[in-house]
């Protein structure tokens, strides 16, 4: 598939043949809008149109061109943060539907495959979550009550994962979790929503969304499609300009896919708990090959550039648990969107017209929360009660979390040093071919790139979103926000939210 999201390509994108759709060429009236291709929008769009509404999707690149495409697509109920720690956030009956939700996405995702038929590689598989030496059992039996607690009365301690040559020690056992392809899965929803009625139009970016009756979404082509409802699916939202980009932070997490011998692993998913925590699962790649997908080792967005040593350290925890391990065929990053509380913000978009809706801080559990997203709005826009309302709402805000809030939108607050300091290099003429850098020109400051021919493309470095400057991202060739998540690719153009316009040009070509 096309790639725009970064440089480095993930397992799915060497396995599903999404298929390209239209750009949108004329004005449309629609029941829904749903701006973004991901899961979250697909399986929304999937919902409505299957309820009979009218549906048109819109993304600027293709059909899970995004964070979807870079997810290791585990499915689970087992979250980011401790069922003990939802618990003391949220209160014990909105942890029960956080898991209700979650469990209930994994049905839903096998239900739609099933009948639909969708050959997405969906599997039924054991999850295990292991401690690193440094965690005492107490902490994985309180884990194990509150789990119990929260209606997942399945889970259960046992003497270690299932994983020859290495003894994670005591670990808790979560069955019944699942893994799939994520962009075979979208391609099938595509062809089910259009099979339905709905339309789909890729390369098409939206410019401009208002409420209202109707809402108008107005792409950067100058057409307009105006419907009873919008839902904005962008993995952080394009039409919400401060609101929630203070209660999430972007992360960038890398992943390394690994030859093993086919049959060498039990196949599960595993996680261990160190913060940031490793994330594994496995994928058939060859008859007698598996991949071994880990991740890990995230960083905020656009505060580092040191992707090589990561994946490095990646390989090495890797190698140190599964011996078996062989060549590494994969390495590719994706941006997860961490909310303050540990759970995705679904529903009504804070203080806009009613009929705005977003889905965002995927917390590391973006098919599972995209999927709670296609459920929960297709309830809302239809006027059906959904009880999971009031734990998604974006309106929100739990005391306990209030720490998290105040450290992250405290290191938002320093990035606005980079004003004041030097450039990365003091002249665009120290910019290789291949790299980009970003350079002091009098009081403000040029993200310079230097394409593989030499040819020197500079724009501004402040991101159009709320001004900070971006840092160049070497391993993705992107422009990446630190401040909440915006990224752009080497020429400028925004391929992630919540800016909704590219870095402006400031200068001609040039070359050395
Ligand atoms: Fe908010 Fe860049 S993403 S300032």
């Amino acid at each position: 598939m096309k790639n725009d999201s970064g440089k480095t390509i993930s397992i799915w994108m060497t396995t599903a043949e999404v298929p390209d759709q239209p750009v949108l060429a004329e004005n449309l009236q629609a029941d829904v809008c749903v701006v973004g291709a991901g899961i979250a929008g697909m399986t929304t769009a999937y919902m409505l149109s299957r309820e009979g509404k009218s549906v048109v999707v819109l993304d600027d690149g293709p059909i899970g061109g995004g964070q979807t495409s870079r997810t290791t697509a585990h499915l689970s109920h087992v979250l980011s943060h401790y069922y003990y720690e939802l618990e003391e956030i949220h209160g014990k009956d909105l942890t029960r539907q956080i898991a209700e939700s979650h469990t209930k996405a994994i049905d839903t995702i096998q239900a739609i495959a099933s009948r639909e038929n969708i050959d997405c590689d969906f599997e039924r598989l054991d999850g295990y979550l292991f401690p690193p030496d440094t965690e005492s059992l107490d902490e994985l039996q309180k884990e194990l009550a509150a789990a119990h607690r929260a209606g997942l009365t399945d889970v259960e301690l046992v003497n270690k994962a299932p994983i020859d040559g290495f003894n994670t020690g005591s670990c808790l056992h979560f069955p019944h979790q699942g893994q799939f392809d994520p962009l075979k899965y979208l391609t099938g929803l595509a062809a089910a929503i259009q099979g339905y009625g709905g339309r789909i139009y890729t390369g098409t970016h939206v410019q401009k969304i208002t409420g209202g009756q109707p809402a108008r979404v107005e792409t950067s082509n100058g057409q307009v499609v105006t419907a009873d409802a919008v839902v904005v699916a962008t993995n952080s939202p394009i039409s919400n300009l401060a609101t929630m980009h203070f209660k999430q932070a972007a992360y960038i997490t890398f992943v390394i896919g690994a030859k093993i011998p086919r049959g060498s692993l039990t196949k599960a998913l595993y996680w261990d708990t160190l913060d940031p925590y490793h994330y594994v699962r496995l994928q058939h790649l060859d008859e007698e090959h598996d991949l071994l997908i880990v991740g890990g080792e995230d960083h905020k967005t656009g505060q580092a550039n040191d992707a090589d040593s990561r994946y490095v350290r990646l390989e090495v925890w890797t190698r140190e648990r599964f011996s078996q391990v062989g060549e590494i065929e994969f390495r590719w990053s994706g941006q997860v969107m961490n909310a303050d509380d540990g759970i995705a913000y679904i529903g009504k978009n804070p203080f806009d017209e009613d009929n705005i809706y977003i889905a965002t801080g995927d917390t590391g559990l973006g098919m599972t929360h995209g999927t709670i997203a296609g459920i929960l709005l297709n309830d809302m826009i239809l006027g059906r009660k959904n009880t999971w309302a009031e734990v998604y709402d974006p309106s929100r805000a739990r005391l306990s979390a209030t720490g998290d809030f105040i450290s992250e939108n405290i290191n938002v607050a320093t990035q606005y040093l980079d004003w004041v300091t030097p450039g990365e290099v003091d002249s665009v003429d120290k910019v290789s071919p291949g790299t980009g850098a970003v350079v002091r020109q009098g009081l403000t400051k040029v993200a310079a790139y230097r394409d593989e021919n030499g040819i020197l493309h500079e724009h501004s470095a402040v991101c159009p979103h709320l001004k900070c400057i971006v840092a160049w991202n070497s391993s993705e060739a992107t422009w990446d926000c630190p401040c909440h998540g915006s990224r752009f690719d080497a020429q400028g153009k925004v391929i992630n939210g919540p800016a909704i316009d590219g870095l402006a040009p400031v200068h001609s070509k040039s070359t050395v």
